[in-house]
């Protein structure tokens, strides 16, 4: 015990050091002296001890964006899911809905619940096919393929409710030192490079959110299961081999549409945002290949 705290002693004196640093790279930059070094990476977010609603909502927009995967179901695109840029107005007209059942009071409460059990309240049209609206196709944000903590749960929470224009009076950013610092470190997302394994590339590109993956325990069912792929492949189109066929399904997913399952649910920009590298990780791993 003694030992954790002094460790997490030594931790905060590391990051109020870094701190010291940056600042004093942020008044050489007013000075306008040159950078011999290149300035660092927005890093404030990681090491200030205590951590503000603002950077809370920061966090919730970039962790919304990136890593939560939202974006995949929650964009303009296909109307898959709900918009929650619209959750000013929608929020409040869930809860007063006579089919709500749920246990929240306020739109923050509603937002938690919807991350953590989507199936408490399913906005009629949305459920998956043949359940009435009673089942979420929503896979639970903090466990799982995703996994997002309850910091960071709150941080996407207080992005929505202030893009909705609601209150923030209910989020408590974490305060107190090292503790906050190493929240906060665990939301900022991590820098942009090219996965060097497939369990990587399947992470990067949300594929667990919506199928089951070779090599990860957890995965959605939005999609098909592609640990079953690689016996599929090869029978889904005459003539064209299970490589051929996996790397078309990935990059213009709408050229063959599983049956049991509708299209332009698939993103179809993975053609754009993949290097090379990236989708023959996914191709070999799918094809059970190292
Ligand atoms: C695989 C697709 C998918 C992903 C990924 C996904 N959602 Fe959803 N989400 C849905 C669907 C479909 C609904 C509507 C059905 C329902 O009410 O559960 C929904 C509903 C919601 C609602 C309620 C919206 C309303 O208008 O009442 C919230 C809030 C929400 N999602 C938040 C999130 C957040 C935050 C993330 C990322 C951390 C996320 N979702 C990721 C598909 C998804
Ligand atoms: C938002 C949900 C979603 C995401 C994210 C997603 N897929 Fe899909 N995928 C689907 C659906 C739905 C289908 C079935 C409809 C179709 O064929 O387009 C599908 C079909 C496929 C197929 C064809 C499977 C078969 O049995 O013929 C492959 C291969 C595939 N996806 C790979 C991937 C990979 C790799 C990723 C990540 C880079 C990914 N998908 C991300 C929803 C998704």
């Amino acid at each position: 015990m003694e030992r954790k705290k002094n460790s997490l002693v030594e931790l905060a004196k590391i990051l109020v050091f870094a701190l010291i640093i940056m600042v004093s790279f942020a008044g050489y930059a007013k000075f306008g002296i040159p950078l011999v070094i290149p300035a660092p990476p927005p890093v404030e977010e990681k090491i200030t001890g205590a951590v503000t609603m603002d950077q809370m909502i920061a966090m919730g927009d970039k962790i919304f964006h990136g890593k939560g995967t939202c974006t995949l179901c929650h964009s303009p695109v296909g109307g898959r899911a709900p918009l929650l840029e619209q959750i000013g107005t929608n929020g409040p007209a869930r809860l007063k809905d006579s089919r709500y059942k749920g246990k929240a009071k306020t739109v923050y409460q509603y937002i938690i619940e919807s991350e953590k059990d989507p199936s408490a309240y399913v906005v009629a049209g949305f459920g998956k096919p043949g359940t009435n609206d009673t089942v979420s196709p929503m896979p639970m944000t903090n466990k799982g393929a995703i996994g997002l903590s309850d910091f960071e749960l709150d941080c996407v929470a207080a992005w929505l409710l202030k893009t909705g224009g609601l209150p923030l009076a209910e989020i408590k950013p974490p305060t107190g030192g090292a503790a906050a610092g190493a929240a906060a470190a665990g939301a900022a997302p991590e820098e942009i490079k090219p996965a060097a394994t497939a369990e990587e590339a399947f992470n990067k590109f949300g594929c667990p959110t919506c199928h089951k993956v070779p090599g990860l325990p957890e995965g959605g069912d939005v999609g098909p299961d592609l640990t079953k792929v690689v016996k599929l492949a090869k029978t889904r189109k005459p003539g064209m081999s299970a490589e051929a066929y996996i790397f078309e399904s990935i990059t213009a997913p709408n050229s063959y549409v599983v049956k049991g399952f509708d299209k332009d649910v698939m993103p179809g920009d993975f053609a754009q945002k993949m290097t090379v590298s990236e989708i023959t990780l996914i191709t070999k791993a799918l094809l059970g290949e190292k």
